[in-house]
């Protein structure tokens, strides 16, 4: 992958654009003057090498820049923070779009069998960059990636990252029972190997990992406790895992830990919920599992796409919200069926207005960018348009298409523009990605073309 721009590391570069960022969670806020949301309708965003220097109005900064900063002119478009997905399986790539019936029967039917092939080290490696270039043909900078049970890939996938200079976090699966034999670890193994992942790769460069236990179904209590141990012993870690996705599956759960007052308490019971824990989907979960979520600091990831995919329910908004549940939202790919994080946020105010709730554009937006920050306790280095943070960057062209123009122009607050943005837009709507600092040299499909004048 080579770089297109001059960059050293002290480098000036000035981005110019309409800046949308947020400073904490809009709420039902859909207003232009909600004190969360950071906007300049001209603005820049200045960098230093691979930091923010500094954001504020074109009008104020323009005449202040050096004659070394090279200005991007993306007037017409909106620069934003680069999106973060907050749970993705990287070896699902090849799954995306599997007609399974119920998760259950998903898993069986394609996703297994799909892992296996992660065995092989240079088919993990090819997966890890196909996957990471999409991402980044999305807008998507940041993920929590689940792994398969095969430690090299993670090591691929960990090199792949690095070499993009991606904040990624990821994990080997732990699983021991219930899966096919080819795909079992042990307790003893999958601690083993998790070790030396955590020991290569944990805190180098923008790389974290993330105690990858399965699911409840496919750990024994042994496995389960023993990552309970890990995740006590490596506090700087993550925890990244399902929790009641499915009924079926939380049927079986609870048939598995008879002693269990309900499925999250398996993982409290292991020590496995903690700060920086991260539990996707979180459909079939009581009020007392929202408060134990909250009162523990692990956060739910909220899959739209992947839970109407496979059926699996609608995630309560509004009752995560009454619990101060704090969630942040993921494509869940394969189960999910798209990488677009704007597609994600159109399928979740769907599930919202299924359950007669609102996701204002605004908060939709949060949650696709400091909002996931947050949730991985990483918004003091990402998420957000903020001097001194790291320049993760998604230049937007809100009229990417006849129809996106049309529509755009007759936008009349910030919000109802961003509400079009994420029910029309797409990877078409993606002008750049900007990494660490660096303009993404890779696919993006329109690359660098602002199509209209600046309103
Ligand atoms: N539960 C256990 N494994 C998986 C998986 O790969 N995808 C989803 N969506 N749910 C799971
Ligand atoms: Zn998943």
């Amino acid at each position: 992958m080579t770089d297109t721009s001059r960059h050293t590391d002290d480098s000036l570069t000035a981005i110019r654009g309409e800046l949308v960022g947020f400073r904490g969670d809009p709420g039902s806020s859909d207003r232009d003057d909600c004190p969360m949301l950071h906007h300049h309708r001209d603005g820049v965003v200045l960098l230093r090498g691979r930091k923010i220097l500094e954001v504020g109005d074109a009008e104020r900064l323009i005449p202040q820049l050096d004659s070394a900063c090279t200005v991007v002119d993306r007037r017409g478009c909106l620069v934003m923070p680069g999106f973060i997905d907050l749970h993705v399986h990287y070896p699902q790539l090849d799954v995306i779009a599997s007609p399974g019936r119920n998760l259950l029967d998903w898993l069986d039917r394609y996703t297994f069998p799909a892992e296996r092939r992660f065995a092989d080290p240079d088919y993990a490696r090819r997966a890890a960059e196909d996957f990471l270039d999409e991402l980044l043909t999305h807008g998507t900078t940041s993920a929590l990636v689940f792994g398969t049970v095969h430690r090299q890939s993670v090591d691929a996938f960990f090199a792949a990252a690095q070499a993009r200079r991606m904040r990624m976090i990821a994990g080997k699966v732990m699983m021991d029972r219930n899966c096919p034999e080819d795909l079992r670890d042990t307790p003893e193994r999958g601690a083993r190997e998790t070790v030396e992942l955590i020991e290569r790769w944990q805190g180098v460069d923008r790389l974290g990992y993330a105690i990858t236990p399965r699911f409840a179904i496919t750990s024994s209590p042994d496995q389960l406790s023993v990552a309970g141990e890990l995740a006590r012993r490596y506090p700087d870690t993550w925890v990244h895992s399902h929790v009641a996705e499915n009924k079926e599956e939380v049927d079986w759960v609870m048939k598995l830990f008879p002693a269990a007052r309900s499925y999250l308490d398996v993982y409290e019971q292991s020590g496995l919920l903690r700060e920086r824990s991260v539990w996707a989907h979180c459909l079939w979960l009581d009020r007392e599992d929202r408060l134990r979520l909250a009162a523990r600091g692990g956060v739910a990831a909220f899959c739209p796409s992947s839970n109407l995919f496979l059926g699996s329910g609608l995630f309560d908004l509004a009752a995560a919200d009454h619990a101060e549940m704090r969630f942040g939202v993921a494509t869940d790919v394969g189960g999910g069926s798209s990488f677009s994080m704007l597609r994600t946020l159109s399928e979740a105010w769907k599930v919202a207005q299924l359950q007669g709730q609102y996701l204002s554009p605004l908060r939709a937006f949060y949650l696709a960018t400091r909002g996931g920050a947050t949730a991985l306790g990483l918004d003091h280095r990402i998420g957000s348009l903020e001097a001194g943070l790291e320049a993760d960057l998604v230049i937007l062209d809100p009229a990417a298409t006849a129809l996106a123009e049309r529509r755009d122009r007759a936008g009349r607050s910030l919000a109802e523009r961003l509400f079009v943005l994420m029910m029309l837009g797409d990877d078409r709507s993606i002008i750049e990605t900007w990494v660490d600092g660096r303009r993404w040299a890779g696919r993006c499909p329109q690359a660098a073309r602002p199509s209209h004048s600046p309103r």
